[in-house]
């Protein structure tokens, strides 16, 4: 498989011209561009290459729940991919359960879910052992799909600044497999100058990557590097 990148701006850029012109400085081939919510349609209409992914999504296809976006509305926006537990959610009080339901009804709306696992530093410190059994909780009750892609993102690496070390990375996604045999990314704290040492890894997919791919140069470089292993 080639490897796949994902730009997760989060919360960013605050104005439509702004996302726009990211846009289209990052619209490289395999490559998926995951922008605030409000930004899909406008992004959808300059995209040549890269994919459209949303960051989250709600579990029911419609009714009366204020304030949420439906897989339904997502695949008429033109979205092929979703974002299902991202830590940052999770911190702001996902639970398991509604992780699991988000991914079912994402699926069964024929949407690619990339589903986000990762430990705390607490966690991490207690050694490989503990993080495998973290993980594995974490992805109780997930069943094989060819659409779905698991996202391995240790907690202590996002926006960190620290990353993790690739062969710890590698062990960690080696594991996932085992569990469950699906495509597997990293994420955290990645950039131009460590991408490599996570792409040459055979069994690392690809990368979700957050801030920097708000820097449609260095994403463009991370890209070259993925296209040359
Ligand atoms: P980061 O974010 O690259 O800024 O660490 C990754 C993510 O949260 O997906």
């Amino acid at each position: 498989m080639k490897k796949l990148l994902i730009a997760n701006w989060k919360m960013n850029p605050v104005f439509e011209k702004d996302a726009v012109k990211l846009a289209q400085g990052s619209d490289i081939k395999n490559t998926v561009i995951a922008p605030p919510f409000l930004f899909l349609k406008s992004i959808k209409s300059v995209l040549k290459n890269a994919t459209l992914c949303a960051q989250d999504v709600f579990y029911e296809e419609q009714g009366a729940y204020t304030g949420e976006v439906s897989p339904l509305m997502l695949k008429k926006l033109g979205v092929k991919y979703v974002l299902v537990g991202h830590s940052e959610r999770r911190h702001l009080g996902e639970s398991d359960g509604m992780i699991l339901k988000k991914m079912r009804t994402t699926l069964d709306a024929g949407l690619k879910v990339v589903l986000c696992v990762g430990e705390p530093l607490s966690v991490r410190k207690k050694g490989d052992i503990e993080v495998k059994k973290y993980i594995k909780n974490q992805l109780r009750g997930v069943s094989y799909s060819k659409s779905l892609i698991v996202a391995y993102e240790p907690i202590w690496a996002i926006g960190t600044g620290r990353y993790a070390n690739p062969e710890d990375a590698l062990s960690v996604v080696q594991y996932i497999k085992s569990i469950i045999s699906v495509p597997v990314l990293y994420g955290g704290s990645t950039n131009s100058q460590n991408a490599k040492g996570f792409l040459e890894k055979k069994e690392i997919d690809g990368l979700l990557i957050g801030r920097t791919s708000l820097n449609a140069k260095e994403f463009e470089k991370i890209a070259k590097i993925a296209e040359e292993i």
